[in-house]
């Protein structure tokens, strides 16, 4: 892929081609299958060897107290995610997601293992560095909200365009922007306490996604919610997700995970089923 172009426009250019792959049917009228995260996949086509996933992570294992009380919270999983993906990865409590998010997200490093973002290894850099990528590549969702409550909403969002030194005009017009893409252009004054639990996690998508990042990583985004802010906050999501964002979400309630196109269940730190998800 050309390095020059950004994410977001290669995953444009690879759905516009989704859009129209209709007229590109073979001529010897075979039925081609092509699985969903190939057609989100501008370079289905090339050799295994040639393509650059957007996630590659290989063998990767985290063992927590090494020795006779270690716990392999996983245990060498391999997986590969493509730009413009909506996985989900479920199972149930303690069996590896959360650690596995944190390892998606550059938050940890892998006991044994390699993590290739982009096709370059994340896996052993320092923590500035990965620091450096967190702030460029990634958005965070997370299931407590993690909003200041003595910032506004709009000071909130701000934040972490102040640490990576955005000009203030410029961060300003982000965050108001992003806000109103959550729908809460009306409320950006409002402080969390002032703000139901769905509004507030509103506050921290429009946080995860002010500065564009092309992933969005969300753990247990809906934990906190009841079920009508829980579909509130899914259906930012999925359009997030429409705009050509690569979405991850970690849940252990199966009906979020029925809405994503890509199912892991990782249960005891192994990767057990890895599917495109029939019903959507
Ligand atoms: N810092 C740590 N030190 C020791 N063990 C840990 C640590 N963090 C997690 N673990 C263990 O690793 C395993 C996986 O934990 P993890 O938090 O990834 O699970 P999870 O799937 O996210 O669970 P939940 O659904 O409850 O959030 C668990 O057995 C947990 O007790
Ligand atoms: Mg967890």
């Amino acid at each position: 892929m050309e390095p020059t172009q950004s994410i977001n426009e290669q995953v444009q250019t690879a759905n516009d081609a989704e859009n129209n792959s209709s007229a590109t049917a073979p001529e010897n009228n075979q039925t081609v299958n092509i699985s969903e995260s190939e057609r989100h996949d501008q370079s289905a086509t090339a050799p295994e060897n040639e393509r650059e996933h957007l996630v590659r992570i290989t063998d990767i294992s985290k063992i927590y107290n090494p020795g006779e009380n270690e716990v392999r919270a996983l245990d060498h999983v391999s997986l590969t995610i493509d730009e413009g993906e909506f996985v989900a990865i479920i199972g149930q409590s303690g069996s590896g997601k959360s650690t596995l998010m944190n390892m998606l997200g550059c938050l940890d490093t892998p006991t044994e293992g390699t993590y290739y973002l982009h096709g370059t290894d994340v896996s052993h850099m320092t923590d500035d560095e990965q620091s450096d990528i967190r702030n460029r590549e990634i958005g965070f969702i997370f299931q407590g909200f993690n909003l200041i409550q003595s910032l506004t909403a709009l000071e909130n969002v701000e934040l972490p365009l102040i640490y990576r030194k955005v000009p203030r005009r410029q961060r300003g017009e982000l965050a108001r922007a992003a806000l109103e893409r959550v729908g809460l252009g009306k409320r950006m004054d409002h402080k969390p306490g002032e703000l139901s639990g769905g509004q507030q996690q509103r506050v921290a998508i429009a946080r995860a996604i002010a500065q564009a990042p092309p992933i969005l990583l969300a753990d247990e985004p809906t934990g906190n919610l009841d079920s009508a802010s829980s579909r509130d906050i899914m259906n930012v999501i999925h359009s997030l997700y429409e705009d050509g964002r690569t979405v991850i979400i970690i849940t252990h309630d199966p009906g979020i995970a029925q809405q994503a196109k890509r199912i892991i269940t990782i249960s005891d730190g192994h990767v057990i089923s890895d599917s495109i998800n029939p019903n959507v």
